[in-house]
């Protein structure tokens, strides 16, 4: 394995920018991602636990880049999620977290992905899901992506009882809203993002799932 470049948080987002000049494409960025290794402690102010929920917490955003880590208490996860069309790229920090992805069969609301700046309408409640893979992304292992062709998935922390786990997450181009599956219902609907903390200071929710009261700051 080739080794990593050691750098901070503020340079990685420096030169990330640089891809803006041409063209952003899922190898050009892996390739990149792939080749630093960002410091903990720059990343410090980007990491917020919740009791309750994982934490989406905003380091930079521009209107081709947005770049989050997100920070998992043991067990924690997201729901099966689309990215809206956009590519992302996922850097496993510290811990280990694990991956289902997932192909879409059809639904009885297809014509729903006829609208524009958004993957789709959602609102089915005849989705069919079919596991692809499952994967581990362990911190120090390979930079994982969703991408056009591979665009449903779940996350989550593999350990459920002991180590918390941060990633760090580049979005392009940014994701407001995603389409979310119920997977039990076989329903889907869209569901707005938003972030714990932005540039290091925690916000008043906008996600009704999450509580600012029981964050704890992580310190080393
Ligand atoms: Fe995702």
């Amino acid at each position: 394995m080739r080794s990593k470049h050691l750098i901070n948080i503020d340079d990685f987002v420096t030169d990330l920018c640089r891809f803006e000049k041409g063209l952003i494409t899922r190898e050009n960025v892996l390739d990149f991602c792939a080749s630093v290794q960002i410091t903990d402690s720059s990343l410090d102010p980007y990491v917020y636990f919740d009791e309750k929920f994982y934490t989406r917490n905003l380091i930079f955003r521009d209107d081709l880049f947005e770049v989050m880590t997100i920070c998992w208490q043991p067990g924690q996860k997201t729901a099966v999620h689309t990215h809206n069309g956009q590519i992302c790229w996922m850097i496993p920090q510290w811990g280990n977290l694990g991956v289902v992805d997932y192909k879409w069969l059809g639904c009885d609301h297809p014509e729903n992905q006829n609208v524009v700046g958004l993957d789709c309408l959602a609102g089915s409640d005849h989705t069919q899901l079919e596991v692809v893979r499952e994967i581990e992304a362990c911190a120090g292992g390979p930079v994982l992506t969703a991408d056009k062709l591979q665009t449903i998935h779940r996350l989550f922390n593999l350990s459920e009882t002991r180590e918390r786990a941060v990633s760090i997450h580049i979005y392009s181009r940014p994701i407001d809203s995603c389409v979310a599956f119920d997977m039990e219902n076989n329903r889907c609907y869209r569901r707005q993002l938003g972030y714990f903390s932005k540039y290091g200071e925690t916000v008043a929710q906008e996600e009704p799932v999450a509580s600012a009261s029981s964050f704890v700051q992580i310190t080393r």
